[in-house]
């Protein structure tokens, strides 16, 4: 078998006048990560020979975004036929299988483009076997198709008798019987590169948005008597982000393809529909997590980890056995280690928390070391900030350090010491040392009774006054 090559054309350029955006639409983040990186990462499993994206102008952040792949500026947005010309010099001399997809619809999966490729390479098998037959044999376009719940302002695709597509017509130009047709263009298609050029030559704008459509290849194609056709799948990947409301339904597909993925990797999610995954988390084997969790990116879990409810975490590696939340929050950094503790509204930030130490209560550490085993009272706090710069709290290992405890930073405990509670510790404490700020421990007998007693009499002589 031939290895036919495959080049990729991603359009991108589009204002995303719906999303009332000042951040280009392919910017816009789906489980942790702007959507043309989620299309990215599927485009590269492919190993095109060739890949550009073509953007508008002032995208720099989704050439940034794309890197290192090339990007071409599309100056005027004049339509996706328009848009796939600008890509031409990156394309020229190349006569493998054009993909082109849209930025906007990045859910489609590697297995379905793989499947769109092969529509392709079964018929040029066939076109060597009947040569005579070459013309209508080969298709030198494949759309992927699908059949949308509602099939809105998709363009449809109008297949003939045999199942051949004769033309795709945009929901604007589309006559009444036209707009009943059902099955949609995705978008994403392959295209004969050898024949593109010309194609695209032909082009024209008369139709309801006077754009340049890259759908109307298809009918030109047919004008030649050349083939083209459809594969169908399923409307989950071929979703195209245009609103928000678009991108939240998008949202929910890939939080729901992540939740099915922890779970088969042995995650328990007790309620899968509460937790939020990014792109990127990582759940060992037997962790457990509750309901209404939500991992930012960055995020790697070991393994039977318990994630109690209502924890946020970005940026934070828990290993094996910790017990973490309910209402935790950590933050880029913290590094919570085997065994380790951290409990109910505790924020933890670039700081590691060592093997089974406990921090369980209103705590914040930041910018700091616990070490091992040591115990971390209620309401301690680490006082990392002075307005200027931040500065390290490190605690040895087997401390404890009373409740309501500020550790002003930079400042050093000891393994073992002993802070008590309430005090404010600005210099070092040896290993082993007790050290302790408290002020002196002052009672006045019966002094409360009296005091209440005389503000009584004082209120009730007010009051009579008053009523003089
Ligand atoms: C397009 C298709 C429609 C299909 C739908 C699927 C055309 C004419 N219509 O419609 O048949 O059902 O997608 O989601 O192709 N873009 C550029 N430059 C341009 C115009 C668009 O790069 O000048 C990019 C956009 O950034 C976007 C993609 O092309 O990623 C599609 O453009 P969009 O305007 O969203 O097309 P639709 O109206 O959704
Ligand atoms: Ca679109």
């Amino acid at each position: 078998m031939t290895k036919t090559k495959t080049a990729i054309v991603v359009l991108a350029a589009g204002l995303g006048t719906r999303m009332k955006s000042g951040v280009p639409k392919v910017m816009h983040p789906l489980a942790g990560r702007p959507m043309i990186a989620h299309l990215m990462a599927t485009l590269e499993t492919l190993a095109p020979e060739r890949l550009v994206v073509v953007v508008g102008a002032e995208m720099e952040a989704v050439a940034k975004a794309v890197a290192p792949w090339p990007t071409v500026v599309q100056e005027q947005r004049l339509g996706t036929g328009h848009a796939v010309m600008a890509a031409r010099d990156a394309l020229d001399g190349f006569d493998g299988d054009v993909l082109v997809v849209y930025g906007d619809t990045p859910l489609i999966s590697a297995e379905t483009l793989d499947r769109l490729r092969a529509a392709r390479r079964a018929a040029e098998t066939l076109d060597r076997l009947r040569a005579a037959r070459r013309a209508q044999a080969q298709p030198v376009v494949v759309v992927l198709g699908f059949r949308p719940q509602d099939p809105g302002a998709y363009g449809r695709l109008i297949v003939g008798p045999i199942g051949t597509l004769d033309a795709i017509v945009e929901a604007k130009d589309a006559r009444p019987d036209q707009l009943a047709v059902t099955l949609c263009n995705s978008g994403v298609m392959a295209i004969d590169g050898a024949r593109l050029p010309g194609l695209l030559d032909r082009l024209g704008n008369d139709n309801a948005k006077g754009e340049y459509y890259l759908t109307d290849i298809v009918h030109i194609a047919r004008a030649d008597g050349l083939s083209c056709g459809v594969v169908e799948g399923d409307e989950a990947e071929f979703i195209g982000i245009n609103s928000r409301a678009d991108l939240a339904k998008a949202e929910a597909i890939v939080q729901e393809r992540l939740r099915t993925r922890a779970m088969a990797e042995g995650a328990t999610l007790t309620d899968p529909s509460t937790v939020f995954l990014s792109h990127d988390t990582r759940l060992g084997r037997d962790v457990i997590v509750g309901p209404s969790v939500v991992f930012a990116p960055g995020v790697s879990v070991g393994d039977n980890v318990e994630i109690l409810p209502f924890c946020h975490l970005n940026g934070v590696s828990i290993e094996a056995g910790a017990q973490i939340g309910p209402f935790a929050r950590l933050r880029p950094g913290a590094r919570i280690g085997a065994d380790a503790r951290v409990g109910n509204f505790v924020e933890i930030k670039n700081a590691s928390v060592e093997t089974g130490a406990k921090v369980n209560h209103l705590t914040y550490i930041g910018d700091a070391r616990v070490g091992a085993k040591t115990n971390v009272g209620a309401g301690t706090i680490t006082c990392n900030y002075d307005g200027f710069f931040k500065d390290h709290t490190d605690i040895g290992a087997g401390a404890f350090i009373g409740s309501n405890t500020s550790l002003v930073a930079p400042v050093k405990i000891g393994d073992g010491a002993i802070i008590g509670a309430g005090s404010v510790v600005a210099r070092d404490v040896p290993a082993d040392a007790m050290a302790l700020t408290r002020g002196p421990h002052m009672v006045k007998d019966d002094w409360a009774r009296m005091f209440r007693q005389r503000r009584a009499a004082e209120k009730a002589a007010v009051q009579a006054k008053k009523k003089e």
